[in-house]
């Protein structure tokens, strides 16, 4: 098994994340894909590929402009947010997600401003649904409500599927399986 320390396997092989304000993101490239999913493995776990919402993931590009990361002064990932074509019903939506926050820089605003950041610019490229898996206790801050009607797979709790509803009636009337779009697309 290989041992892998959180503190040095983060942005820059050698960056630790530290102290300072992270008060901007950046579009995630290439080189960052390592780094995002060694913070990713280490938020949820490295089984999180057997999640339900990882089937819509696989061999579907994200919307790469959502695709959003956050450093540290030091350089280090301390924040990462993707995004994925989804369709519900017969019409077009966005899955938010992944999103993580390092432990170490977990309550500091850095989710706040992955979220507050990218929910305006999804909207501003023409994206209106946009839904998630999660907590609707933290979620519900930034304008995400529980859709009574948008079914993901089993097991997923019917109370976590949530969407983006503040200010806009873009999800009224849709219901339906959440299905995968088709690869390549
Ligand atoms: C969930 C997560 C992205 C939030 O990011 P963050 O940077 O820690 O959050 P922020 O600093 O913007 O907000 C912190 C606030 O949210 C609250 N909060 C965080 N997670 C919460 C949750 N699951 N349910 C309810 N409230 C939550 C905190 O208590 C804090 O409240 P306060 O402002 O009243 O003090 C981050 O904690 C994380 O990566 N967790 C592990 C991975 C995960 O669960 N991802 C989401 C999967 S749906």
């Amino acid at each position: 098994m290989i041992y892998r320390d959180p503190t040095t396997m983060l942005g820059r092989p050698q960056a630790k994340v530290g102290q300072g304000a992270v008060d901007k993101l950046r579009q995630e490239t290439d080189a960052d894909g390592p780094a995002i999913e060694a913070l990713y493995d280490l938020c949820f776990s490295p089984q999180r590929h057997s999640l339900s919402s990882y089937q819509f993931r696989t061999g579907v590009h994200p919307i790469a402009d959502l695709c959003q990361v956050a450093h540290d002064p030091s350089g280090a990932l301390v924040g990462a947010i993707r995004y994925w074509p989804v369709t519900v019903g017969q019409q077009a939506a966005l899955l938010l997600g992944p999103i993580a926050v390092h432990p170490d820089r977990q309550g500091t605003g850095v989710g706040r401003l992955l979220i507050g950041q990218t929910v305006p610019q999804a909207q501003s490229l023409g994206w209106a649904r946009i839904m998630l898996v999660g907590d609707q206790p933290y979620y519900g801050r930034f304008g995400f409500a529980v859709l009574p009607g948008v079914v993901m797979p089993a097991p997923t709790d019917p109370a976590r599927v949530l969407g983006f509803t503040r200010d806009t009636d873009a999800w009224s009337g849709v219901t339906g399986t959440v299905r995968k779009v088709t690869p390549g697309l």
